[in-house]
């Protein structure tokens, strides 16, 4: 099957393309690169027959490069709260502009399979424990209204006749991912705070610690993509699902106690900060009954494989592109300089 990513450069996309590949799929990746991009030695390797690398934006890229696409994941946009808190109307435009006119196109172009990346974060403030695909969703950041109303989107799409055939959008809301990605992020839990037990043998907890949340490895969200690309559309069109295990929701106290015990030497702090209003205990169930999907990854495989490959030097935790608030500031700064000084869209270089 002919998939395009959009994000696939990033950090689940990063890991998702080369199973992607291994599945045999043709991949094409639509990513601003604004991490990097990862691809770039497997692309040579493969030849565009088998992986195109696109630098483009879903909010302008030129639909031809829709055809002949059998499926589209969308993996794309502004991925974490406080990035999406810098610049609003960025988000907005990004996270839900841009998210509805990759589905539109995509929808236009003929493409029948549509996987969307939400979010368990769409429960927000969740009510009570095990909260299924029906429980409300109550979304507590500008990020996880914006995956709620592309969710919503992608309902009303799927309802819209189409001349070309059905097309089945399937919403898979993640858990919080943890592991290793060519393109890191330090700014998510487990990785963040197996980092810093190495580096500063200390942890912090923010906003009391007992708020739940649920986890997932990344390349078992990896699978769950791959695998909501093959299902069967009775099963899955129009449909969304939790991706992540029971055994995974963990209270962020307990968290940070498990990856001290993995750090000998460490401490674990209490931030003076607000509650964290994010607090959700995440069913799993409806995914593993309709999709006989399981993880395979625990989060101690996850806090090891990031400690070694952080002891290793395989990953540099002082890489300002691994903690996406920081990129996104310093690229917010980089544009602001190149409008105030730049001349023939240079800053320093000799033309
Ligand atoms: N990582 C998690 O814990 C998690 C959990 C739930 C949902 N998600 C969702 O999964 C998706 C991927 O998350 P991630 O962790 O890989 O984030 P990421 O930031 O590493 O990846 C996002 C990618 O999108 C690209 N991008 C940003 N704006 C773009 C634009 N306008 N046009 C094209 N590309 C653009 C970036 O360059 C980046 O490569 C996001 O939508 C995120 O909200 C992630």
């Amino acid at each position: 099957m002919h998939v395009l990513v959009a994000g696939g450069a990033g950090y689940i996309g990063s890991v998702l393309v080369p199973v992607l590949l291994e599945h045999g799929h043709k991949v094409t990746v639509l990513d601003r690169l604004y991490f990097g991009n990862s691809h770039t030695k497997l692309a040579a390797e493969l030849g565009p027959q088998r992986l195109r690398v696109v630098r483009g934006d879903i909010r302008s890229f030129d639909p031809k490069i829709l055809e002949g696409v059998e499926a589209v994941i969308d993996v794309a946009g502004i991925s974490n709260d406080p990035s999406c808190e810098l610049e609003p109307d960025l988000t907005r435009s990004v996270n839900v502009d841009g998210g509805k006119r990759l589905a539109k196109l995509a929808w236009e172009a003929g493409v029948r399979r549509y996987v969307y990346s939400s979010s368990c974060s769409v429960y927000g403030h969740g009510e009570g424990l095990g909260l299924t695909e029906t429980s409300g969703r109550h979304p507590v950041s500008l990020y996880a209204r914006a995956k709620a109303e592309i969710e919503d989107y992608l309902l009303e799409l799927q309802k819209a006749p189409r001349a070309s055939g059905p097309f089945e959008g399937v919403m898979l809301r993640l858990a919080t991912v943890f592991g290793l990605s060519p393109r890191m992020r330090f700014d998510l839990a487990i990785n963040v705070m197996t980092k810093n037990a190495y580096v500063n043998r200390r942890i912090m907890v923010d906003g009391g610690g007992r708020q739940w949340r649920p986890f997932v490895h990344v390349r078992d969200v990896a699978e769950a993509f791959a695998l909501a690309l093959l299902a069967d559309a009775k099963v899955v069109a129009g449909q969304i699902f939790n991706v992540g295990s029971n055994t995974n929701n963990v209270q962020i106290l307990n968290l940070a106690f498990r990856v001290r015990d993995a750090v000998p030497g460490t401490e674990v702090v209490h931030a003076p900060t607000d509650p964290d209003l994010r607090d959700y205990n995440v069913s799993f169930e409806r995914v593993r009954r309709e999709l006989d999907y399981t993880t395979k990854r625990t989060i101690d495989d996850g806090v090891r494989e990031v400690l070694q490959a952080i002891k290793d030097g395989q990953v540099d935790p002082d890489d300002r592109r691994w903690y996406t608030l920081k990129q996104y500031v310093f690229l917010r700064e980089a544009e602001r300089a190149m409008a105030d000084l730049g001349v023939d869209g240079r800053l320093l270089t000799a033309s």
